[in-house]
């Protein structure tokens, strides 16, 4: 039996995808099948198929009563949609069922943990959806299904605020990202807000999934970076941990974090006995714009691999809210720690989607280049660019998604170290930002790598392997698909394109 809030959304979106062609959607990053999506929710591999949810409201391209919408991948990039998968319908969520994660029970079972947004007086709100206020309560909440669709569990909250140790906050406690051990016991880590008013990790272990327990504050911000950490992601790579969170109301500090809603990934120590985690250092996940509250998943073929929300709180005037679709996802890429540093590289599902290869070898030249071939809005492109003469060498720039009128840039300053996301030129008429800057190895001077993923609506850079990633979207008109290149001193460059089907 499903409840009237599920069975309307699901009747709207059945109803109401239709209006949105195919053409005017993202042709490779999941968008929302109708109306607006924020964060990936529950991005995990079960029967046979990736799947992922995603703070969804159908009913319009603006943020309301979260539901979880729903879709199905088999390479994470060419995506089918599902029925959504939940509502705010109970007493534990009647104001919205806020981001989650989920995980294969082992046993022909899908679990869902998510975060219920709760207000007194259930009966008097039943069928009806809320908006969202300061005073709601967040608890964690359990749903379990078989793919399609989802029950919830009749005693939710599984995590509620009475578990909590003295002086977290009830109001901010949010995102469990659930993940099963090899002993089959579960762990969970929730974002909460802690008397200092900044952001704290907390760990939870349970034998089923079901009956949680409070084990330890696996960290504190101690109000380093931003307040509240959103939506955590805790796991090993490469011998090393890795904490990944969305801090809100960050403070700009040098070109390492910029002001607003952040990205920040830790590596460090883990104490497991304890339940503590100890950082060594910090970096921001992303550079570019317009990139959240990321989740990870651990492939079968053991490569972690993260897709976050592909836009920013801070810029979501980047499109009109008529339009009937607001919000993406970013591709899936591959993450590794290097010299303790966090990389990211398109997973290798990418590569099986390229078609149409023009090449490119050492071709030489100063000032504008536009090269045969080299052209769309599909596109997976690698540039190699080597300056003749280091000394008067001043940078090198690629436009794309360029017309007569429109373009959208990366820059590189030589004389700074310095790489440049830029779309002043890309059509928007919102008041948003439009450039960000960060700083690149200086071994970038002598040789210059840069891989771009185009699809429709975005642009994302990896740089230098994948030690930083630019993340835009892009509006402009499609028949905007011009790439060309500028070199400030003569440069040499390799230049490989493929279009991506
Ligand atoms: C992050 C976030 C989460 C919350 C969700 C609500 O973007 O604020 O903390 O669960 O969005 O939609």
């Amino acid at each position: 039996m499903i409840s009237n809030n599920l069975r309307k959304a699901r009747e709207y979106e059945e109803k109401y995808e239709t209006v949105i062609k195919e053409e005017d959607r993202p042709a490779f990053h999941l968008s929302p099948r109708v109306g607006w999506m924020n964060d990936p929710n529950g991005f995990s591999f079960f029967d046979g198929k990736y799947h992922m949810f995603y703070q969804y409201y159908p009913y319009e391209s603006k943020w309301g009563p979260m539901h979880w919408g729903h879709a199905v991948s088999e390479d994470m990039l060419h995506w089918k949609y599902l029925p959504a998968a939940i509502a705010p319908d109970t007493e534990a969520d009647m104001v919205g069922c806020f981001s989650g994660s989920a995980v294969d029970m082992g046993d022909g079972r899908h679990m869902l943990l998510y975060t219920g947004v709760t207000r007194e007086g259930f009966e008097d709100y039943r069928d009806k959806l809320l908006g969202y206020e300061s005073g709601d309560i967040q608890i964690q909440c359990v749903a379990i299904g078989d793919g399609v669709n989802y029950t919830k569990y009749d005693t939710n909250p599984v995590i509620d605020s009475s578990m909590l140790p003295d002086g977290c906050s009830k109001l901010d406690f949010r995102d469990p990202k659930v993940w099963k051990n090899s002993d089959g016991t579960y762990n969970c880590v929730v974002g909460n807000r802690p008397a200092d008013g900044s952001g704290q990790i907390l760990l939870f272990t349970s034998a089923d999934g079901i009956k949680w327990n409070f084990k330890s504050i696996l960290i504190k911000n101690e109000c380093r970076y931003g307040t509240m950490w959103e939506c955590p992601d805790f796991f090993e790579l490469d011998g090393e941990w890795v904490l990944l969170t969305s801090p809100t109301e960050m403070v700009a500090s040098g070109l390492e974090y910029c002001s607003g809603s952040g990205t920040l990934c830790l590596i460090g120590d883990y104490d497991e006995t304890a339940g503590k985690f100890t950082d060594r250092s910090n970096q921001s996940i992303e550079y570019g714009i317009d990139f959240y509250a990321p989740q990870t998943i651990l492939t079968a073929d053991g490569r972690r691999v993260m897709i976050g929300w592909m836009q920013s709180w801070g810029t979501l005037d980047i499109k009109d809210s008529s339009e009937p679709w607001f919000g993406q996802m970013t591709i899936p890429r591959e993450l590794s720690v290097k010299n303790g540093r966090l990389y990211q590289w398109p997973a290798k599902e990418v590569e099986s989607m390229r078609t149409g290869k023009t090449e490119y070898r050492g071709v030489s030249f100063e000032d504008i280049l536009k090269l045969d071939g080299v052209s769309g809005r599909q596109v997976d492109m690698e540039v190699v660019v080597r300056p003749e003469d280091i000394d008067s060498y001043g940078g090198f720039e690629i436009r794309f998604a360029q017309d007569d009128n429109f373009y959208t840039s990366v820059i590189y300053d030589a004389s700074d170290s310095v790489m440049k996301i830029d779309r002043s030129h890309s059509g928007c008429r919102g008041d948003i930002t439009n450039q960000r800057i960060c700083s690149i190895g200086s071994e970038c001077l002598s040789e210059l790598k840069l891989r771009i993923i185009l699809d429709r609506f975005s642009a994302e850079v990896f740089i230098n392997g994948g030690e930083k990633a630019m993340t835009i979207t892009m509006y402009t008109e499609q028949s905007a698909d011009d790439i060309s290149f500028v070199a400030s001193g003569r440069v040499n460059i390799d230049v490989v394109k493929y279009d991506l089907k």
